[in-house]
């Protein structure tokens, strides 16, 4: 993609990105990984309210998650529900103990953590040049390249020619934080966009993209 999308999309992050998510101000892997795992089915309110810091707390560092008692680890995930995520973070832990893996071929290996998750934990704590891919990021594709359908695959090859490989870190923050107050399901706010103009839902009518989901 061109520099000058680049440029616009790092100007908007700096004046309008959520600089003080406490997991953009860390570049300890555990607790970007922490925050990932959570993120991945709960708002981004309720984590940073209820459940972020009581649970770095109680388990500060990989290895006293890896060497907790998994009836701990449950009860201290209670209330954030889809527990899976609390079993896999458990055994991933014990797996991966004392360190994180360092690359995405190493992350992708642990249970839980799945293609665009070890892609925002390596982007987000080692500044490796990929791009992640969760619902607000699809959306933001479907709109910016006119799709209305797309398979998985070709969403990947979408968010590569996007993707700005020379700043991870921001190009993938701020498009969960464009595709959180921005380019929403229902509604869009295209004139605050750094998209606009090279965006091809914004030229029309971006709802259109994607088509509803059948069902
Ligand atoms: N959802 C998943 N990862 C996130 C992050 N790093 N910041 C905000 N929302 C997210």
């Amino acid at each position: 993609m061109n520099v000058d999308l680049h440029n616009r999309l790092l100007q908007w992050y700096e004046h309008h990105g959520r600089h003080t998510l406490p997991w953009r101000n860390t570049d300890d892997p555990y607790r970007i990984w922490v925050s990932e795992i959570m993120l991945q089915q709960t708002q981004v309110k309720t984590v940073l309210e209820r459940f972020y810091f009581p649970f770095l707390e109680r388990f500060p560092t990989l290895p006293s998650l890896a060497s907790a008692p998994l009836d701990d680890v449950l009860k201290q995930w209670e209330g954030l529900g889809y527990y899976t995520r609390a079993k896999n973070l458990h055994r991933a832990a014990q797996l991966a103990a004392p360190y994180m893996p360092g690359t995405v071929e190493g992350l992708i290996r642990l249970p839980g953590i799945g293609k665009s998750t070890a892609h925002a934990i390596a982007a987000f704590a080692y500044g490796a040049p990929v791009p992640i891919l969760d619902a607000n990021v699809k959306r933001i594709l479907y709109r910016f390249f006119g799709r209305r359908e797309a398979d998985e695959k070709t969403l990947w090859r979408l968010a590569e020619k996007l993707f700005d490989p020379e700043h991870p870190f921001e190009f993938n923050q701020a498009m969960m934080d464009i595709g959180a107050t921005l380019c929403l399901p229902k509604s869009t706010a295209c004139d605050a966009c750094p998209f606009e103009g090279a965006c091809k839902g914004a030229a029309g009518d971006p709802l259109y993209y994607p088509a509803p989901k059948k069902r």
